[in-house]
């Protein structure tokens, strides 16, 4: 971009100056400005015609590819979180079988992949049908998000590799996304591996060629960790989900350190990226899937409801004070694409407040409604990543 904003000053004082320095070789005002004029066109000319020059319109399109990765303007993808909440008390409650039948078969979604016991009943017993849209208004409308179908998330996510790094939130998201692509068969078959306290899990679904990791990654320095591993291989997923924050503010409770360690993931997950200016200097990487940039989410903060935490130490630790320190470093270390930075976030936080306390039992961890959501918002977020990207070429 440097580049061009050099070459358009030296343009413009080759129009002013040439011709000057003609007036000092006696040329009449009518030859100066004949000059001047010819400079100009030709100047004009050559800017017109670079595209149809290879060297030139790679630049250009480099360029190009800064400035989508910069536009933060008009764009749906930053109305992609917007959703609404419609929760509607379910009338009969007597018989708990019963109600979970009810709810399973009346619920809209998918949802087999909620667990039983957190999808229905607040804390008071009231049994609730969770029902979420992404808002109305004309400028979401325009957008034309849509849940993706069982069918159409297998055709997006055909042959990519994806991988959920972080705390219980990401295993939570990596669960709803394989909710949304295997039967409840498969789902009901796979659900005690894939949680198992504090461990990785692999899994690939032949079917899709799709291959999902889950990678346990309770602190912001262990993303960074995993982001060394990937650029040691060379191999980099096609989709990356990561998000860390409630293990640091437990058990560290100190807002600068957290910063610290998201700046440094930052400038890890920068060099990553294949157009990233970092990498010049390290040569082009090879192999096939970091030709393409590899598709990146921060998967935000839960809300936390104090008065719900299960514990006197998170009660304490997890004060909404802390919280709020926590988001401003987030915000401050410009990871997320909003503020500059590499990362799109999946709004966790605005999907668990607008779903409230109904929607979670632990003041912590959310129904399974609302990481379904948040994976619709993804999927939503690579279709429109993807239309760009077949739009640019
Ligand atoms: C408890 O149930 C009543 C309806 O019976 C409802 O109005 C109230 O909001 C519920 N409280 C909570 C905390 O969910
Ligand atoms: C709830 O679901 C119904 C039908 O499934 C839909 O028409 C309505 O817009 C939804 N409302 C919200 C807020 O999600
Ligand atoms: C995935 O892609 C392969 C070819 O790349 C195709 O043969 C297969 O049918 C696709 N599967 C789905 C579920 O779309
Ligand atoms: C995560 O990082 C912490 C602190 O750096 C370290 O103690 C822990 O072993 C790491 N955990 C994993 C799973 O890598
Ligand atoms: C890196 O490669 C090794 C060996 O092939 C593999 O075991 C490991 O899981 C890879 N790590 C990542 C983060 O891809
Ligand atoms: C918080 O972390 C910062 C940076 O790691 C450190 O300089 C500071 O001493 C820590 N504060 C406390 C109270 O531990």
């Amino acid at each position: 971009m440097l580049g061009g904003i050099q070459f358009g000053i030296l343009a413009a004082c080759v129009v002013l100056f040439v011709p000057m320095g003609m007036a000092g070789y006696h040329l009449s005002r009518n030859k100066m400005l004949f000059f001047s004029g010819a400079l100009f066109i030709t100047l004009a000319v050559g800017v017109h015609i670079t595209p149809y020059f290879p060297s030139v319109s790679d630049f250009v399109s480099s360029v190009q590819s800064v400035v989508v990765f910069d536009n933060r303007e008009d764009s749906c993808i930053n109305l992609v979180n917007e959703v609404v909440w419609d929760l509607t008390p379910v009338v009969n409650t007597h018989d708990d079988d019963d109600d979970d039948d009810n709810k399973s078969s009346s619920s809209s979604s998918t949802s087999s992949t909620s667990s039983d016991d957190s999808s229905s009943s607040s804390s008071n017993g009231t049994v609730y049908d969770k029902n979420w849209s992404w808002s109305g208004t004309r400028k979401v409308k325009a957008c034309e998000f849509q849940r993706l179908t069982k069918s159409d998330a297998s055709d997006l996510l055909n042959g990519s590799w994806v991988v959920v790094a972080g705390d219980s939130q990401a295993r939570l998201m990596a669960q709803s996304l394989l909710g949304l692509v295997l039967d409840a068969q498969r789902m009901d078959s796979i659900r005690g591996d894939l949680f198992k306290r504090h461990s990785d899990y692999e899994i690939v679904i032949p079917e899709i060629g799709m291959k999902l990791d889950f990678i346990w990654a309770p602190y912001v320095a262990n993303l960074t960790d995993l982001m060394v591993k990937f650029k040691q291989n060379r191999s980099y997923p096609d989709v990356l989900v990561m998000g860390a924050a409630l293990w640091h503010m437990l058990h560290v409770s100190n807002a600068s350190d957290y910063g610290l360690a998201l700046r440094s993931l930052r400038s890890s997950v920068v060099s990553l990226l294949p157009f990233s200016p970092e990498l010049g200097t390290d040569g082009p990487v090879t192999g096939s899937v970091s030709v393409r940039s590899p598709h990146l989410f921060w998967l935000g903060m839960p809300m936390l409801i104090n008065g719900m935490l299960n514990t006197e130490a998170k009660r304490e630790k997890m004060s909404d004070e802390t919280w709020h320190a926590y988001n401003r470093e987030l915000r401050d270390s410009r990871l997320l694409r909003r503020s500059g930075g590499p990362l799109l976030l999946l709004d966790i936080q605005s999907l668990s407040w607008n779903c409230g306390p109904r929607c979670t039992l632990d003041g912590m961890h959310y129904d399974g409604v609302v990481y379904e959501a948040a994976i619709h918002i993804l999927l939503n977020a690579l279709l429109i990543e993807s239309h760009q990207k077949l739009g640019a070429t």
